[in-house]
Formats: C-alpha cells, sequence, structure tokens
C-alpha cells in the first residue's frame, strides 16, 4: 500500500502518496505547474520541459519525478518562469503557429500556457518551415506546421486506442510525427473517435468540418486561463 507523504511546493505543504509524480500531487492538489507534453489520461513523456521545477534545487521535470517524503519542490520563481517562457517560444517559432488564423484558437494549450505566462514577442527568430498538411483521411487533418511533437497522440493510440498509429520518427531537429502507413494518414485506421484526437493540445489533429462549431470568443481558454481552476504558482 502506498504511504501517504508530504512534499512542500513554493512553501505550501501538500499530502499525496509515495511515488506520486510531483505534477500529479500539484494538480490534485490544486497548484498549477505549467505543463504540454503531460496529460492526466496518458503515462508522462517528460520531454517538453514546460514543467520543469527545483527539487531541492536541482531542476527536475515535475511530470516524471516521484515525490518523496520531505521533497522541498520550486515552482515559481523567476528563473523558471523565465526557463518555461524560452521553451514556449522555441516551440513557437520552430513550427508555423499562426493563432490568429488557426481553428483552434481559444482551445489550443500551446496558445493557453503562452498567455498564462505572458509571452508576446518569441526571442528567437522563426525559422518557418516547410512542413506538410495531411488531408488524406476522410474525417482527420493532420497538418505539420502545428505539430509540436508531445507525443499525447503516440501515447494515445498506444495505450488507450490498441493502434500504433502515429510515432515520433527520426532524432533532433529532424523529429517528426510519422503514421503507421506507406503514405499518408488515409491509409492508417484512425477512427473519429480515438482518443489519439481528442488529447492533441494544438491545431495539428483536426476533424474536418467541426471547425466552428463553437465561435471565437467563446472557446475554453477565451473565457479563463489555462489551470485557472489551480490556485497561483506560473
Ligand atoms: Fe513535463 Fe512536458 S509536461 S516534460
Amino acid at each position: 500500500m502506498k504511504e501517504e507523504i508530504t512534499i512542500t511546493i513554493d512553501g505550501v505543504e501538500i499530502k499525496t502518496k509515495t511515488g506520486e509524480f510531483i505534477l500529479r500531487a500539484a494538480l490534485n492538489a490544486g497548484i498549477y505547474i505549467p505543463h504540454l507534453c503531460f496529460h492526466p489520461d496518458l503515462p508522462p513523456h517528460g520531454s517538453c520541459r514546460v514543467c520543469t521545477v527545483k527539487v531541492n534545487g536541482r531542476h527536475m521535470a515535475s511530470c516524471t519525478t516521484p515525490a518523496e517524503d520531505g521533497m522541498v519542490i520550486t515552482s515559481d520563481d523567476a528563473e523558471l518562469l523565465d526557463l518555461r517562457k524560452a521553451v514556449i517560444e522555441m516551440l513557437f517559432v520552430e513550427g508555423n503557429h499562426f493563432c490568429m488564423f488557426c481553428e483552434m484558437s481559444g482551445k489550443c494549450e500551446l496558445q493557453a500556457v503562452a498567455y498564462r505566462l505572458g509571452i508576446l514577442v518569441p526571442r528567437y527568430p522563426n525559422l518557418f518551415p516547410q512542413r506538410e498538411v495531411d488531408a488524406s483521411h476522410p474525417d482527420v487533418m493532420l497538418d505539420h506546421n502545428r505539430c509540436i511533437l508531445c507525443g499525447r497522440c503516440v501515447r494515445a493510440s498506444d495505450e488507450k486506442d490498441g493502434k500504433h498509429v502515429f510515432e515520433l520518427m527520426e532524432r533532433g531537429a529532424k523529429t517528426r510525427l510519422g503514421v503507421d502507413a506507406e503514405n499518408n494518414l488515409g491509409e492508417t485506421n484512425l477512427s473519429i473517435d480515438d482518443k489519439a484526437l481528442d488529447v492533441c493540445p494544438v491545431g495539428a489533429l483536426l476533424i474536418k468540418d467541426t471547425a466552428y462549431r463553437i465561435p471565437i470568443g467563446e472557446r475554453q481558454y477565451d473565457k479563463t486561463p489555462v489551470g485557472s481552476q489551480h490556485k497561483g504558482n506560473k
């Protein structure tokens, strides 16, 4: 049986269970730590580093670091805020994210975290990569321009849908989202109700003909900032 332990986040003591990941423990206690590749229904990936905190002074990804009794965690300080902003800004410039023209605007977690952190202009130059849009599937569009390689769709397709439709291919700057088919998404067994579509945090996987069912201005993050159900803590 898991033992109850106490950890401290930004001076606030919370109770959790041994081995619970710090991010989950924080969210369960009502403390928001920004995150992007993490999704509560999926195993953690630890790839985006937006959730980085200091554990006893050392930088760690909170989504993959198990809590231990007595841990002292810093999430809300100027250095971590700047680090998180830098990561989000890099994600913006290395893809093609044009929020004003994107049908996910107001529902996009990348946009929402950027607003929450107060990002106005990225400090890095835009790379404007040439990326494809795969509209071969009858119900779903895959836009590589907006993919942030968080791996949520990969994990959801594997673990929840049991299909393995998606895969992160190649490494480093060449990493891209691949599909389990010779040519394109239309050749896979992806279906419209797959969890993989539901967990995409951006506009990389879009269900066709649904774009403006919820009008701009009435969407989730148009009304309340991401994490606003939790207390403080950037
Ligand atoms: Fe923890 Fe992405 S949310 S590394």
